[in-house]
Parts: C-alpha cells; structure tokens; sequence
C-alpha cells in the first residue's frame, strides 16, 4: 500500500522551529545542557587543565574503593509504592539540628580555589541558595570568615578538621573557627598519611599548581582558568602557609598519624558544638565512637582517595544504622552521584549523605552558576525519586523499598 502525502506549509512548519527561546547567557545555556552530574563532568573536563580535573575525579591506586562505591549505588532495586499521594512530596529533613531542604550535605573537598577561582564562596553561595549545609575543609582556600559570610544562614556553614601535628595549632584554628559562628565540627579520621593518587603523581600536581614548562604549555589550552588563577588572590590554603608541595607532603608533614579515640576528650573540651567523625568503615568502631559520645558518624572512604579496596559505605549503612540508637546522626559518603543515589542511601537509614566530586563538577564547569546547576539536578532526581517511589516524605522511604544486590 503506497503512503499517501501531502505538501506542507510553512505555517505549519514554523511553530516547530525555534519553538524554545533562547534563556540566559551562554554559560547558563551551556549547563543548562547538562542533565545529569555525568554531564557536568564531562563539561568540566574540557575547562580546566587535566591535573586539576584529575585531582578532583581521581582516586587512591587503582581507584576500587571508589569503582566500588558507585557499583554499590548501581546495584539497588527499588521497590516502589504505587497509588500513594505524591502530588505535594516533602524533601525536607533536619541535619544536626537544622532544617535542610534535601538531605544532603556538600562534602568538604581541599584547595578548592583550584577547580574555579570563586572557590569556596561560590559553593557557599549556592549551598545557602539551595538551603544546604556545606562543611569547608581544613584545606580549604577561602578563609572560614568570609566563607560564613557568604553563606544565608551562617549555621549552615561546617567546618572538617585534620588534626596537626602541632596541637596548638588545632586549638588556635578551633577557636578562629568558633568565633566565626560554626557549630558543627567534621573530624576526618581516615588520613592518617595520604593515599597514593596515582593521577596527581604522574601529573606532578602540586598545591598550588607550579608554573613548570607543562603548566606553561597548558596555558595555551586552558587560558582563562590560567588567567582566573594570575589574577585572583593568590592560590593559598586559608588555615597555614606552605610552598608548593605535592598533597601527599602536605599530609605527612602537616597532619597527625598519631590520633586515636582518645583524642577526642581533647577535642570535647576544644569544640562545645556538635561533633561529627567522618571516614569511619566498621561497625566496632561506629559502636565505639557512639559510646564515646560523637553526635554523628560519616560512612566514608574519603571517596576512594585514601585506602583503596574499602568496602562500599552503602552497603556497610544497613549494619550501623542496627547497632546504634538514633541519638547519633549516621550518614553517609562517597560515590554519590544522583538523586536516586540519595534515596537509596536514605532507605537504607541514613541521615544524610555528603558528596564532594558531584558539586564540584559544577564547580569546574561553570563557577558558582556550576554548582547551582549541580545541586538542581541532585534536587530534581531527589524528589523525582520520591515521587516515583511514593514517599511523601523523608520518613517514608524505607528499608523495604530497596535491595541491595548481594544482601538477602
Ligand atoms: C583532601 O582531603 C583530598 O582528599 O584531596
């Protein structure tokens, strides 16, 4: 049977061309096009020089413990409800004591003036906008003050400690810290000397990035990000001095392999805020910090950037959350990358998760607009997710509404 035709009119046609008007500016068209943070990424490779995209996307030696991570994430069956009200769902929860629009928490992340030259405080902004927490590292490169005034709700800005060496240090850093108005204290205990990122050692990353006949011949490649960095404040970490190092000299020589859970009477009597330890990877010593008192725990394997073959925290989640009571806030981190990747770790008991890499492939790809960008899209899949799944709210999703594959 021949199809029969007929001839189209250009009134026809018309409506379906050009039928979306063109929105923003070019950078904000641009990450409009990014749908997912896979996107982001792939937009930040192409804009900032490869040893810093590499320091941000890489992991530990042969980067399984992060491989792992999101094969945890990948490997969850949902089973949704059906014919529950979804029409109004609420994301909102509280996080240490605070409303926050989703559970989610922006990871401390170092040297993160590197990625774009606005550095802290355009994640700081964007975290306020978003109404999130967002814990800024000891190795941050924006001083904390100016991080807090920046951010809507100053109570919403955390801070991760690295305890020194140099115990006074700490003290006088904790007490700056204090004074800055921040409550919550994230102590990562999983760095007592540095992983091996093989990325950063074969690009000769050094904090700051030296000027070396590589990055020279980068310069042509990457202009702006080259310019952005020559002519913003010079490229330092906001807490100590230092020449330019690798990260892995600035770890060893910085930070104290000594540390053990006796150290944090000490740090009671430093930080009457809550305190929070991230990088915990067994149930014996989540058991052990909730008898020693920490208002919350972070399942953390510093995003596959310290010992490699970790065990994935999601799947370490559904153990912890058994064996501790609710006064101690269990969270979780590394590998997260999606919205369904926070209702997966949500279902399983969790708090909240943090993530680092997913906001600062915004970071990279397009500045402080970036990171809007980024945690648009972990909202939107967030409470897509909800939806599907019909939960109405935080409270219901729920362990039954998740399998983990090789769990049952
Ligand atoms: C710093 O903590 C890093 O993981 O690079």
């Amino acid at each position: 049977m021949s199809t029969k035709r007929r001839l189209l009119r250009w009134s026809e046609i018309r409506p379906l061309i050009g039928s979306t008007p063109r929105k923003g500016n070019r950078l904000e068209r641009r990450l409009q096009r990014a749908f997912t943070i896979g996107d982001l990424r792939a937009q930040a490779r192409r804009r900032v020089p490869r040893a810093v995209f590499d320091y941000t996307d890489g992991a530990a030696d042969d980067e399984l413990s992060l491989r792992r991570a999101r094969a945890a994430y990948a490997s969850v069956t949902f089973h949704p409800h059906v014919l529950r009200p979804v029409a109004e769902v609420d994301t909102g929860t509280t996080i240490a004591g605070r409303p926050s629009t989703m559970p989610l928490v922006l990871a401390p992340t170092g040297f993160t003036r590197m990625m774009h030259h606005a550095g802290e405080r355009a994640v700081a902004a964007a975290a306020a906008r978003a109404g999130l927490p967002y814990a800024v590292s000891t190795l941050g490169t924006t001083p904390i003050e100016d991080v807090v005034a920046v951010a809507r709700r100053p109570e919403d800005v955390w801070f991760q400690l690295y305890v020194w060496r140099d115990r006074a240090r700490s003290e006088e850093m904790l007490s700056r810290v204090r004074a800055a108005g921040v409550d919550v204290l994230v102590v990562t205990v999983d760095v007592p000397v540095a992983g091996r990122r093989l990325r950063d050692h074969r690009n000769g990353l050094t904090m700051p990035p030296s000027l070396t006949a590589r990055t020279l011949l980068q310069m042509a490649r990457y202009p702006s990000w080259w310019f952005n960095v020559l002519t913003t404040e010079p490229l330092t970490f906001a807490s100590f001095d230092q020449r330019a190092q690798s990260l892995t000299e600035i770890i060893n020589g910085t930070f104290d392999p000594s540390v053990t859970a006796a150290d944090l009477d000490w740090l009671r009597q430093q930080w009457p805020g809550r305190i929070f330890v991230k990088g915990v990877q067994r149930v014996d010593d989540a058991i052990d910090l909730a008898r020693a008192g920490v208002d919350g725990i972070v399942l953390s394997n510093h995003g596959g950037r310290q010992l490699d073959r970790a065990e994935p925290p999601l799947q370490l989640l559904p153990q912890v959350v058994d064996a501790l009571d609710d006064s101690v806030e269990v969270m979780v981190d590394t590998g997260v990358q999606s919205g369904a990747d926070v209702a997966a770790a949500l279902a399983l008991g969790a708090r909240a998760v943090f993530a680092g890499r997913a906001y600062l492939y915004g970071l990279m790809a397009g500045g402080e607009h970036g990171v809007d960008r980024a945690l648009q899209i972990l909202q939107s899949e967030f409470l897509r997710t909800m939806q599907l799944l019909g939960a109405g709210s935080v409270e219901d999703l729920h362990p039954d509404m998740i399998t983990l594959a090789g769990s049952h």
